[in-house]
């Protein structure tokens, strides 16, 4: 910002703001940069020196950047997402999740040597500490996954304490290297664990999803092969949810690694931000409501109630797009894909009409509500015979390697810090303190 006695004007040009301050007549010229404005400089506006400077009001940061990042591009208005660059169309019909979680972690596609690398360094490393075993089988029978991944994760941290130097970039590696590794593993044994089966150690002659898949279905067969057209399915659900810039989640595991703890605290933290129904739980929350709605001819007296403000319309409206969700689209055709071997879901048939109907509804078309990814996915979770509880698990892996991506990039910036919002205090002050026995008198 200009400094505070330099008149509007002397910096003006395209890239400032002028601003005048109503209380005082100042007038400030405020630097626009990348089409921003920083809070530091809107701090400098004050009514008095003495006296806190202007600050900015933005519940859920609707309009606050809090990073610079190079790693997830979206363009809510045209509904465009891309990995560093490349388009998520070419990289969920071209490529495979580990290749995309190295673009993610490394910025570019590996090269053979470097691919061939990074899968053996994952593969190696899927198994965990038996006592991470042990914890898991101590939850109760009917625990959450999504609250076993969560405590199992961040329990991760006792068995790799080196984890908390995180200025060492080869330690940070390491770390990136086991999460992404074991996620599947602590995943599938939360699943295993609700069903009362024994957990499934890692195959690893398998690939990364198809292993998934061993860990959560292998019964007494020496091994467990799951159809190719499922493999691929659950491939691409991993690619589309990889990443997705300044979510919930990942502000979670910014915010909390801002403090410059270990990895494994980081993503426990994006876990729980996962977990809440309006981010990552909204799949199950989709499924509930298609079975809730039960029928076509349900759909009009359903639609009427999200209208009249009684509930929402589960898997639709998005923060960011204001248009159809590029992952929505891509998760609806692989449904089809899913379906051919599975058999086509009842509840899709609901899903679809009900996407017709919303998308025609003056409600929905005004307020730019579209489909997200949570809208279809969840129909495949279930063709695929993963209990609602899974769901936000299958969110949970593949948005490991984006956390990381984004973990790493916070701790190479030189303009970050601990993160510490303020606040408009709305309370009392200066009240004097009476004891509790004069209280409860
Ligand atoms: N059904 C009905 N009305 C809705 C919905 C919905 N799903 N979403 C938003 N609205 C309305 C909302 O009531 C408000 O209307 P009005 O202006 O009359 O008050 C308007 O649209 C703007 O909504 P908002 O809550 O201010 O928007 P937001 O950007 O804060 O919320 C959202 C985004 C995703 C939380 C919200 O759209 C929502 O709750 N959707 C349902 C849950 C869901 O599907 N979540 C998954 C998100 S995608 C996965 C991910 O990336 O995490």
């Amino acid at each position: 910002m200009a400094d505070d006695s330099a008149p509007a004007g002397k910096n003006a040009g395209a890239s400032t703001l002028t601003v005048r301050d109503n209380r005082t007549g100042q007038e400030y010229d405020v630097p626009i940069l990348d089409g921003a404005v920083l809070g530091a400089d809107l701090g400098k506006i004050k009514t008095a020196e003495d006296q806190p400077g202007l600050s900015v009001y933005d519940p859920g940061f609707v309009n606050t950047a809090s990073c610079r990042s190079a790693i997830t591009f979206i363009d809510g208005d045209e509904g465009i997402l891309e990995y560093r660059g490349y388009p998520i169309e070419q990289l969920a019909e071209k490529s495979n999740y580990l290749e995309v979680a190295y673009l993610l972690i490394h910025g570019d596609l590996p090269t053979k040597e470097q691919y061939d690398a990074w899968e053996h360094q994952i593969t190696f490393h899927t198994f965990v500490h038996e006592n991470v075993k042990g914890l898991m089988q101590g939850f109760r029978y009917d625990a959450h996954p999504m609250g076993m991944l969560l405590a199992s994760v961040g329990a991760l941290s006792t068995f790799y304490p080196e984890s908390r130097n995180i200025a060492d970039a080869n330690v940070r590696q390491m770390q990136v290297v086991r999460l992404i590794a074991k996620m599947p593993t602590l995943g599938a044994w939360a699943f295993r664990h609700a069903q009362g089966k024994p957990y499934v150690y890692p195959d690893n002659d398998l690939g990364y999803a198809a292993n998934f898949l061993s860990m959560l279905f292998k019964m007494s067969e020496q091994k467990f092969e799951a159809d190719e057209r499922l493999i691929k399915a659950l491939e691409v659900l991993f690619i589309l949810h990889a990443d997705h810039e300044q979510n919930c989640s990942t502000n979670a595991v910014r915010s909390v690694g801002s403090s410059q703890v270990d990895p494994y605290s980081c993503v426990a933290a994006g876990i729980g931000a996962l977990f809440g129904p309006l981010h990552g739980g909204a799949n199950e929350a989709v499924l509930k409501m298609l079975r809730r709605i039960g029928s076509v001819d349900n759909i009009p007296d359903f639609i009427n109630g999200v209208k009249d403000g009684q509930e929402r319309l589960m898997g639709f409206g998005h923060r960011v797009y204001k248009n159809y969700d590029p992952r929505a689209k891509i998760i609806k055709k692989a449904c089809d894909d899913v379906f051919e071997v599975t058999g086509v879901n009842p509840l899709l048939k609901i899903a679809l009409e009900l996407e017709k109907i919303a998308l025609e509804d003056e409600y929905f078309v005004k307020r730019k509500l579209y489909p997200n990814v949570d809208f279809y996915s969840g129909l495949i979770y279930e063709a695929l015979s993963f209990p609602p509880e899974m769901f936000t698990v299958l969110f949970a892996i593949p948005r490991t390697s984006g956390w990381l991506a984004q973990w790493l990039e916070l701790v190479d910036d030189k303009e970050q810090k601990i993160a510490r919002p303020k606040q408009i205090y709305t309370g009392d002050r200066g009240l004097d303190y009476v004891s509790s026995s004069e209280r409860w008198a």
